[in-house]
């Protein structure tokens, strides 16, 4: 069989990211750019300074990718790109390259959804999950229960109704002085901090359906906050530990209740938010628990990397799923 060497280019938030996956599974380079340090000062990605800094890096950041995986142009079949959802600005930087480059080397375009690239980022892993099956997508602008029937149908049953938890994690932690972005550092501070000495709603947790709503905890914490502080009484580290506590309670019991409505027997994760620790943990526990199997990239597969994107698009390719010079980007989802 003839190996199919596909580039994957992502441009769609903060991460200049370019990498070239065999197959759809072995991963032969994986260059990501962050532009985190440019957009701290900020407390969060600044669109226009994302899409000038894609521009200065995609270049570099694409020799790269082939220089690590000792490749010339010739020998890739197809490129991919993400081209929605993100920032307009910042996905039309990764399009316009990607037309350019594929025209110029004579290659086609394979236009990639982000969001099915995160959920691919678990079966670069493991080729074999067993599906049916549940996926958490949890991002930084997106939160969802999907039900996976087959590997190209994702059906959504649930998703949030105003912020996504990673928008949750990054406005919680500007609003309590920790740095961006916020899943990490709030994660950093609740491991000093205990659970439950300040209390937050489970919010929808009662409710039986799939949605979520997280703007209604930050506005909670903010709450608690002013009222802790005036007594003497707000602890940052505490108030981290709950926060994620309130949030990933929430997560993993849909999750779950998900799985078993659908009765299936597998679980998955996909997104930046899948990075966190303790929701890794207690979806696995709790999934134990109910006889579920379990399954999540490793860490740098969480956050948003292009081996996800070249992986996504080996499987349009086998289904002759090319774009044309025509291809434009999104800032939404068309659909899931
Ligand atoms: O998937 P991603 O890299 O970009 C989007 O597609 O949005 O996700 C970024 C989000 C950010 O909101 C970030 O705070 C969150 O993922 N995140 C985390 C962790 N690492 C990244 N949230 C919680 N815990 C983490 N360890
Ligand atoms: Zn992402």
């Amino acid at each position: 069989m003839k190996e199919i060497y596909i580039l994957g280019i992502e441009t769609s938030c903060d991460e200049t990211a370019a990498a070239i996956v065999k197959n759809g599974q072995d991963i032969l380079s994986n260059v990501v750019q962050s532009q985190v340090k440019l957009h701290q000062k900020f407390g969060g990605v600044v669109p226009e300074v994302a899409s000038r800094k894609h521009i200065e890096t995609i270049y570099a950041v694409v020799d790269e990718a082939f220089a690590t995986a000792g490749l010339g142009y010739e020998d890739i079949a197809a490129v991919a790109v993400t081209n929605r959802p993100g920032l307009i600005g910042a996905l039309l930087v990764g399009v316009s390259f990607a037309k350019a480059f594929a025209y110029s080397i004579n290659k086609p375009i394979i236009a990639v959804n982000h969001l099915h690239g995160h959920i691919y980022a678990n079966f670069l892993e493991k080729p074999d999950i067993e599906l049916p099956c549940i996926c958490l997508v949890v991002s930084g602008g997106h939160t969802s229960l999907v039900y996976m029937p087959s590997r190209q149908e994702y059906r959504v049953i649930g998703e949030t109704r105003d912020d996504a938890a990673g928008e949750a994690f990054d406005k919680v932690a500007r609003f309590l002085g920790l740095s961006y972005p916020g899943g990490p550092a709030v994660e950093k501070a609740a491991r000093e901090g205990t659970p439950g000495v300040h209390k937050l709603p489970r919010v929808f947790l009662d409710k039986d359906d799939f949605e979520f709503s997280f703007s209604g905890l930050k506005t909670a914490v903010m709450n608690q906050w002013r009222k802790l502080e005036k007594l003497g009484q707000a602890n940052v580290n505490d108030m981290a530990a709950e926060f994620q506590q309130a949030l990933v309670e929430v997560l993993v019991e849909k999750t779950i209740r998900a799985a078993q409505k659908y009765q299936v027997k597998t679980v998955l994760m996909a997104g930046g938010v899948a990075a966190n620790s303790l929701l890794r943990n207690s979806l696995t526990k709790r999934a134990a628990e109910e006889q579920l199997k379990v399954a999540f990239p490793s860490l740098s597969l969480c956050t948003d990397n292009a081996a996800m994107i070249a992986g996504q698009a080996y499987m349009q390719y086998k289904c002759g799923d090319f774009a044309s010079l025509e291809l434009n980007a999104y800032p939404g989802l068309l659909s899931l």
